[in-house]
């Protein structure tokens, strides 16, 4: 089941779940920062004539640190209830030497609670709505959620991400487990290619409820501690909320990985030719607009209920959408990632994440362009004497959408067989 064919997307809002009050927790470590930063200075620059303002800092530290670390520990505990390898993985990401900005740290490991807005249930005909629906108009104003599992030194640090050529964001549920196996052994895997360095993450959220969840996320850490390349949020992993996968990632990216020069944004139910994407983008410049993919335009949202991409007046009034790519996979410039970031701070998220990504761009006056080689909606087979897979089709396309594990194991060996030889072009 692919993320962009889930269903049954009903889920009864889990109100608690997603606001952990670990806030509390903030000022201590604040302060302590501060004594700390000042604390060092004072001592060298002035000797001991600063001794007593020393041990009245030293007390008030030590007062803080007693007040409220007890309540760190505890309220992670009891909100990620036996989870205790994400856990760990973000107190020691919070407490690790190499942090980024005070800044970032904080709108990383710290949120502000979002709870439902109950105001959402007084529009017209929101009891009418299907359950995901009033699940989206509750949660809409959310944009933070915890990151569970973090990746800091992904891309070498804010400064040296500038040497990653190729970033991949594969967006994947926690239960993809055998698709993100494949992925690392076939088009994402981590490489130079071309003297370009590729690197790959997966983005995700939690899936289910009490064990189902915790067992989720049980194996998203150990793919995490195995592999380094999960990105997990504590939201429901649903189709509805792609879009604040999405977002939250533009988050990351601008504290962990602004220089990318370039990224791929994908299902991962795609194949993606990435060999020929950097034999492509070596021919663009990463600090200038660029975004390609299957382009779709005049379109709108769809008004029949039945529909996976249902959008009813609630949710958007207007009859139409901007110009945007199939969001099964499209290629991006550094530079217009960070600029959708920016966008994205003052648009209201819809539900549509491709959608919105051509939202964002029309607010920042860029556009998308269409790239043949991009084939979401699938790739039209002439003959029907050649199979579906047929390598030869293959060879020339940057990326095809909806491919089962194994077809993307046997075609990525297929395109690169040195004896394959085609007779068209
Ligand atoms: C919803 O509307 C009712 C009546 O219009 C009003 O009394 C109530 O305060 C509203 N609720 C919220 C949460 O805004
Ligand atoms: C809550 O929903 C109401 C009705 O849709 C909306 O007017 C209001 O701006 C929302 N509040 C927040 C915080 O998003
Ligand atoms: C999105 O995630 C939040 C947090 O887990 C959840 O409360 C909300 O219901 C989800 N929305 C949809 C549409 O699934
Ligand atoms: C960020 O977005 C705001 C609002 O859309 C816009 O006014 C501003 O110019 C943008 N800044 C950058 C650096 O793109």
């Amino acid at each position: 089941m692919t993320q962009r064919d889930v269903a049954g997307i009903t889920r009864p809002c889990s109100v608690g779940s997603a606001s952990t009050p670990l806030g509390r927790s903030f000022p201590a470590s604040v302060l302590l920062q501060l004594c700390c930063n000042q604390l060092v200075p004072r001592m060298t620059r002035t000797k001991c004539c600063k001794i007593q303002a020393f041990i009245l800092i030293g007390v008030l530290c030590i007062m803080f640190l007693i007040w409220f670390e007890p309540g760190l520990p505890n309220q992670v505990t009891t909100s990620h209830t036996g989870s205790s390898n994400p856990v760990q993985l973000l107190n020691k990401a919070t407490v690790g030497p190499e942090r980024s900005p005070a800044v970032y740290s904080r709108s990383l490991y710290f949120w502000d609670d979002c709870h439902r807005n109950l105001s959402a249930a007084n529009v017209t005909g929101f009891s009418t709505l299907p359950g995901h629906l009033q699940n989206f108009l509750y949660y809409r104003h959310c944009k933070q959620f915890p990151l569970l599992l973090d990746l800091p030194h992904k891309c070498g640090g804010a400064d040296g991400s500038a040497d990653v050529f190729l970033l991949l964001v594969v967006k994947s549920s926690p239960e993809n487990y055998e698709r993100r196996q494949v992925l690392r052994e076939t088009w994402a895997a981590e490489r130079e290619h071309r003297g370009a360095r590729i690197r790959r993450v997966f983005i995700s959220g939690t899936k289910g409820v009490d064990f189902e969840k915790r067992q989720m996320n049980r194996l998203l850490a150990l793919e995490h501690k195995k592999h380094g390349d999960i990105l997990q949020w504590d939201f429901e992993d649903s189709f509805f909320n792609l879009t604040l996968k999405q977002v939250l990632f533009l988050q990351w990216m601008e504290g962990r990985c602004p220089q990318a020069r370039f990224l791929l944004n994908g299902d991962d139910d795609i194949f993606a030719h990435t060999d020929n994407m950097v034999e492509f983008l070596q021919g663009h410049d990463g600090g200038r607009h660029l975004f390609v993919g299957h382009l779709i335009q005049n379109v709108g949202p769809i008004r029949e209920r039945g529909s996976k991409y249902f959008v009813p007046v609630q949710v958007q009034e207007s009859e139409s959408y901007p110009p945007y790519c199939g969001g099964g996979g499209f290629l991006l410039s550094g530079h217009t990632a960070m600029v959708i970031h920016n966008a994205s701070k003052s648009i209201t998220l819809h539900p549509i994440d491709d959608v919105y990504m051509g939202m964002c761009l029309a607010r920042a006056g860029l556009r998308p362009i269409s790239h043949m080689g991009v084939r979401t909606a699938g790739l039209h087979i002439p003959s029907s004497r050649v199979g579906r897979h047929d390598p030869c089709y293959y060879k020339d396309v940057l990326l095809v959408h909806r491919f089962l594990p194994h077809q993307i194991y046997i075609m990525w060996d297929q395109v690169h067989d040195p004896a394959l030889r085609c007779r068209m072009k």
